[in-house]
């Protein structure tokens, strides 16, 4: 399958990793297409990219008028149709391997024969996701790092059949949106995840084990380790539902007890503490 010129990206799903990717899309100059389930979702993603791309204005780190081709070059949809057009679609709906199956099946019979699909997948088997389509050759892994405009890493992510020039597509896509991509296989968690999320249980089981605060245990690692982030605030960051779930999914192939999530955050996310999305995590957001 020769790899075709990326012109236009479609991301689907726009909450915070898909919206900070549309962003990404939209500032490197490809057209852009943003699908959500409903109108109000796309608008709260609009709304969020406008916002920080005005930050940028208001910091001299853009021009007003790179702001708005920026932002002409995003549009919104509920349609699945309509990224039939799109080079390049990137998945970042729910860790949810079925509705993941159920999307690019889909996709698969929406877009062009020649078009690229990615998953921004944490810890699912890209491998898995690419099964559900006719021609796996054309599915790759593009995982970003949240918050995704500020994060420099993406992985690349090839999958058993993934075809060479999908991967170097996807690759080449990441450097235009300024972006250190690095080239991985699809192993769990690939190769950031495969550390950081056992690293981030252990400094969750030591919150129980040491009998300290979050915010001490966030002081900790900030001014003893120089973590740019506290781990709470990171996992508040990250959302308390997608870490629990990367740790199940890594737990599940891996069966390494660190993986397993702590369960004082599974009770959390099973009180709906979610982290900023919900307004409360290990902290309180307005
Ligand atoms: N989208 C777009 N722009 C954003 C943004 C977002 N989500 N969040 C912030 N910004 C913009 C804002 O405009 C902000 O400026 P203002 O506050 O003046 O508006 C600007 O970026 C700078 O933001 P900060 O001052 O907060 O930046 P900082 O210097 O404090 O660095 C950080 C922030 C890069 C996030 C840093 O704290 C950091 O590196 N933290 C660690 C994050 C990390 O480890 N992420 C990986 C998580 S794991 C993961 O994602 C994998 C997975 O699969 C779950």
């Amino acid at each position: 399958m020769p790899a075709p010129e990326i012109r236009t990206i479609g991301v689907v799903g726009l909450g915070s990793m898909g919206t900070g990717i549309a962003q990404l899309a939209i500032e490197a100059g490809y057209e852009t297409i943003g699908r959500e389930v409903t109108d109000e979702l796309g608008q709260q993603a609009h709304r969020r990219v406008a916002h920080f791309l005005q930050r940028k204005v208001d910091k001299e780190r853009m021009s007003a008028n790179d702001r708005q081709s920026a932002l002409a070059r995003l549009s919104l949809t509920t349609d699945l149709a309509d990224l039939a057009d799109c080079d390049l679609v990137i998945e970042a709906i729910v860790e949810d391997l079925g509705d993941k199956l159920a999307l690019f099946s889909e996709l698969d019979r929406v877009v062009r024969d020649d078009a690229i699909l990615a998953t921004n997948t944490s810890a699912l088997s890209v491998t898995e996701i690419a099964a559900s389509v006719a021609a796996p050759a054309r599915v790759v892994g593009m995982h970003f790092f949240n918050p995704a405009p500020l994060m420099p890493l993406v992985e690349i992510v090839r999958a058993e059949l993934s075809s060479d020039e999908a991967v170097e597509a996807a690759y080449a896509v990441g450097e235009r949106m300024g972006k250190h991509p690095i080239r991985c296989n699809d192993t769990p968690g690939f190769v950031v995840n495969r550390v950081l999320i056992p690293l981030l249980n252990d400094c969750l089981r030591v919150l129980d084990e040491a009998r300290v605060s979050p915010d001490d245990l966030d002081t900790a690692m900030t001014a003893g380790a120089g973590w740019p982030m506290g781990p709470c605030t990171l996992v508040d960051l990250v959302g308390i539902d997608v870490h629990v779930h990367a740790s199940e999914a890594l737990y599940e192939k891996l069966r390494e007890p660190r993986m397993a999530p702590p369960p004082r955050i599974v009770a959390m996310k099973n009180a709906g503490l979610l982290g900023r999305k919900s307004g409360r995590g290990f902290y309180t957001y307005d």
